[in-house]
């Protein structure tokens, strides 16, 4: 495993991510673009997210407005109360995040949800001033961060979301109805959300602009402890951090022991942790801290954050909510329609259980965990699950001359509508290993002058570097079955 630094030159130097629009001096910062490899790793980390839990558990998915009206956000209480505390240097008038200046500065972490005057308590009696200049601060303000957008010519109010969710919320009186829905049922959204952040930072990590996943479980809240699937994942061992120390328990020991509060929660933590062992983060550094009170998100009754440890901390890449009915009882109110359904005999107002992963965090952390330097060899391992690498295979000319190039051409052309194939004709071998050794790629094919005589090419495979000669009719079936999803 390497640091974050070694993840960000990879990302820029083989087509991961990098900055928007860096070509100009104005370019903000918080928004980033994928590249190639980016983009083809995002694809099937969403693929297996859609093979693990939307199709497992018979969820709906649906793709939403990235653009919202007034009405969504004042119901859902995000105009009101989706601010970050801010303060502001009186000197020199450069703003920063109350919480994270304090802590940065102190050591003190206070969350950010807090009342206004702890932070001005903390900045006075630790004599914090301005990073940059060392002026005096105002009073901590709060700043929302929803980014507003004015439609056609009478730049009518709407805005650009927060978080996917709030389509799946508006919609599912619709959706309930035309898809036959029963309880529980689980509708996801893949998509981009946006946040006027205040200190956009560490690229991924923190953006103005981001793909979350996200789904939302609508439930009978009477019912949740009758888990029919519970069975499914009650041995799967989940680790939790209530107070202290993560501990590591069975889904069934979380729910006897009280510390999960229902077999419907510890279902859903369970099949997102079985997920992630897919994605090859190294599960026994994760754990799912429950919040306090002060942590909370406004609309949460119970939240437990799915953190990972990386090089630079502990990361949060999925916020598990337990919503209540607070989202549909206030989108009925504002749009006086119907949110009500029957389960059964029961006529509910249903509760949500909302499993809200960040996707760009999601894609550092895996390459973080699965980045090597194997000094032994002189080189970089992308040790990616196959089924989650970029290209699954390169395939290589020794030479271009003597017909190994028109021969290697051919075996592309026949390989590359049934996975993600790379073709290299140039530069020495050793070095063009090491570049699809850096992308992930667990297998390299190489033709040479045997080739031509006996149909046969070496096959690398990425981790042991070992090279064999098969037939180039036995290469789909070894390469098809290695990438195929667990
Ligand atoms: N839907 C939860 C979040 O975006 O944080």
């Amino acid at each position: 495993m390497l640091d974050y630094e070694s993840v960000m030159k990879l990302a820029l130097e083989r087509g991961f991510y990098f900055p928007s629009c860096e070509v100009y001096a104005d370019a903000q910062a918080g928004f980033w673009e994928y590249g190639p490899s980016g983009v083809s790793l995002k694809n099937k980390f969403l693929e297996l997210w859609r093979r693990e839990l939307i199709r497992r558990d018979g969820m709906l998915e649906i793709d939403g407005s990235q653009i919202m009206s007034k009405s969504v956000f004042e119901a859902s209480g995000h105009l009101g109360n989706f601010a970050d505390p801010i303060i502001k240097c009186m000197k020199c008038n450069a703003t920063f995040r109350a919480d994270r200046t304090i802590a940065e500065l102190t050591q003190i972490e206070i969350p950010e949800s807090a009342d206004l005057e702890e932070f001005d308590n903390a900045i006075s009696e630790n004599n914090i001033k301005c990073p940059k200049c060392k002026g005096d601060f105002e009073k901590t303000k709060n700043f929302n961060m929803m980014f507003k957008v004015g439609i056609g010519p009478e730049d009518e109010e709407a805005y650009l979301r927060p978080e996917t969710c709030q389509s799946i919320f508006v919609d599912f009186p619709r959706l309930y109805k035309t898809m036959r829905g029963k309880l529980p049922l689980g509708i996801a959204q893949v998509g981009k959300s946006f946040r006027n952040e205040i200190a956009p930072r560490q690229s991924l990590l923190r953006l103005r602009e981001f793909y979350q996943a996200e789904i939302e479980v609508f439930c009978n809240p009477s019912k949740l402890s009758e888990m029919e699937k519970f069975s499914e994942i009650q041995d799967v061992t989940i680790r939790i951090q209530t107070d202290a120390d993560p501990v590591s328990m069975t889904c069934k020991e979380a729910v006897e022991t009280g510390i999960v509060p229902n077999k419907f929660v510890a279902y859903y933590l369970g099949i997102l942790t079985e997920f992630y062992e897919k994605t090859g983060i190294d599960i026994s550094k994760s754990r799912f801290r429950k919040l306090g009170d002060k942590e909370k998100a406004f609309y949460a009754e119970v939240a437990f954050d799915f953190e990972v440890e990386t090089t630079i901390g502990w990361l949060e890449l999925v916020a598990c909510n337990y919503r209540s009915d607070y989202d549909l009882s206030n989108h009925e109110k504002k749009s006086k329609q119907k949110f009500e359904i029957m389960d059964g005999d029961d006529k509910v107002l249903p509760h949500v259980f909302e499993i809200s992963m960040g996707i760009d965090r999601s894609l550092y952390t895996i390459l973080e965990h699965s980045l090597e330097d194997d000094k032994e060899h002189e080189r970089l391992v992308l040790g990616l699950k196959p089924y989650l690498a970029p290209m699954h295979i390169g395939i290589l000319s020794l030479v271009k001359k003597d017909g190994l190039k028109e021969k290697a051409d051919e075996i592309y052309v026949e390989i590359k509508r049934k996975c993600d194939a790379f073709l290299d004709h140039s530069g020495a071998i050793g070095r063009r290993y090491r570049r699809l050794d850096e992308i992930g790629a667990p297998f390299a094919v190489t033709v040479d002058h045997q080739t031509l005589e006996d149909e046969t090419v070496t096959i690398r495979n990425r981790d042991s570097m070992e090279q064999n000669r098969i037939k180039i009719s036995e290469l789909d079936s070894i390469v098809i079955s290695s990438i195929a999803y667990p």
